[in-house]
């Protein structure tokens, strides 16, 4: 039955299936777990990628976020890509619905009538993050964020950089009591990962988290997992 309804989810008859089921379905677990999803489906999520080093957590994002995906690639970022991924801004945009040019101050996206529900920068450079802590609006990715921020929508950023200044922690506390999520782009150790892309999986797997997107991207503690004998 769940496989049934969630065949619907791939295409636009999913508040349509939802209306049938309310009528002819009395599981309320079933239709809770299906207008969840119906949600995830419909989700408009702007992806921001800048400068710093990690461009591959951007592109792994894109890759598995669901629902409408909006990217911005800044000069930067399109520099690092070429260096860290060998791929071409355009490349990237590909992996989106639809893409803007990071001067490109006329986007919907740049406006609060612009209906995404969530932004993520990812990787995100500390001058950016920065930018975004004053309040400053040079771009479509800190003017994208500023809206994200006075509509009260969830802003994620994903940070590169070590060490960290005095400047740069006081602009994160900045931005964190405001209300956006500040990741370091840090993978953790215990799932013994053998892999970058396994590390990369981790990180990119705590952000779908913090969007509210389950995933199985990483392998979440457990409490008894105990290291093998022979490792
Ligand atoms: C190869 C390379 C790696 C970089 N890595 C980082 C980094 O990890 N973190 C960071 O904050 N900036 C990093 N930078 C510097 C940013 O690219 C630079 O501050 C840039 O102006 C950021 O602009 P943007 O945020 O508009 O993309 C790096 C630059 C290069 C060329």
């Amino acid at each position: 039955m769940v496989l049934i309804f969630k065949c619907f989810l791939v295409n636009d008859s999913a508040r349509v299936a939802l209306s049938t089921l309310s009528h002819t379905e009395n599981d309320t677990r079933l239709k809770k777990l299906f207008q969840r999803d119906a949600l995830v489906v419909d989700m408009r999520t702007v992806v921001g990628i800048t400068g710093a080093s990690g461009t591959v957590y951007g592109l792994r994002l894109l890759e598995c976020l669901p629902g409408e995906k909006t990217v911005v690639v800044s000069d930067d970022a399109a520099t690092v890509a070429g260096h860290e991924t060998g791929m071409s801004r355009q490349d990237i945009e590909g992996l989106a619905d639809e893409s803007y040019g990071n001067d490109d101050m006329a986007a919907p996206i740049a406006s609060g009538s612009a209906a995404f529900d969530a932004m993520v920068i990812a990787p995100c450079s500390t001058s950016t993050m920065s930018k975004i802590a004053c309040g400053i609006s040079d771009n479509l990715i800190t003017r994208a964020a500023a809206v994200a921020l006075k509509e009260r929508r969830t802003l994620v950023l994903l940070i590169r950089e070590t060490p960290l200044s005095a400047i740069i922690l006081r602009n994160m506390q900045t931005l964190s009591e405001a209300g956006v999520v500040i990741m370091p782009a840090s993978p953790a150790f215990y799932p013994r990962p053998s892999r970058v892309e396994e590390m990369v999986d981790f990180v990119v797997g705590r952000v779908l988290d913090q969007l509210g997107i389950e995933n199985d991207l990483y392998l979440r503690w457990s409490g008894d997992e105990a290291p093998d004998e022979d490792q």
